[in-house]
């Protein structure tokens, strides 16, 4: 019969295009898993140099509670700022960081002859990514009311 032969091809293309459907889905819920697991990477790496750097003089979220220098202020109070992503996105080359911190490419070499008075700090730009990602997932600190930043 003509009428079922339709069918059947009408149902052979259904079937075509469910399982094109299914594989298109297939394809990108992996890329979806794949960059969720690139993000979780990258986020871990942040963390491990923040904890292993910036915790030296920062108190960063619950890293490192009650550490840190008194003087120096905790990256949550630091993000209460409008322009904290700024300030992050050139830490290193804002006092007091040039005197301990270096940036792979960036970062004028240091003098020879200059002392190093405490373990300098060497990144390169993939270190400095993984940080920044890792930077805005620390919680803001609520201080109250405006912060007056110089
Ligand atoms: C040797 C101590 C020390 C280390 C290590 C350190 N910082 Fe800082 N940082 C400071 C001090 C002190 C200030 C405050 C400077 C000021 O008051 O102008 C500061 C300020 C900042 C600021 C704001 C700068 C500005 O001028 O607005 C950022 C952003 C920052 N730090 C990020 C980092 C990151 C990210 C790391 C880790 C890679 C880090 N710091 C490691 C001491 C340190």
């Amino acid at each position: 019969m003509i009428y079922s032969r339709r069918i059947s091809v009408f149902i052979k293309h259904a079937l075509f295009v469910t399982m094109c459907f299914g594989m298109w889905v297939l394809v990108s819920l992996f890329g979806v898993m794949q960059a969720q697991a690139s993000d979780k990477v990258l986020l871990e790496k942040g963390e491990k140099l923040v904890r292993q750097h910036c915790t030296r003089c920062h108190v960063v979220g619950n890293l490192n509670k009650y550490g840190g220098i008194g003087s120096t202020p905790s990256f949550g109070a630091m993000k209460s700022l409008p322009d904290w992503q700024d300030r992050f996105a050139t830490f290193w080359s804002l006092l007091p960081h040039p005197s301990v911190v270096q940036v792979e490419g960036l970062s004028p070499e240091r003098p020879k002859g200059l002392l190093a008075t405490t373990k300098q700090i060497f990144l390169n730009m993939d270190d400095v990514d993984a940080i920044q990602a890792y930077v805005d997932t620390v919680p803001v600190k609520d201080l109250g009311g405006g912060v007056n930043y110089r």
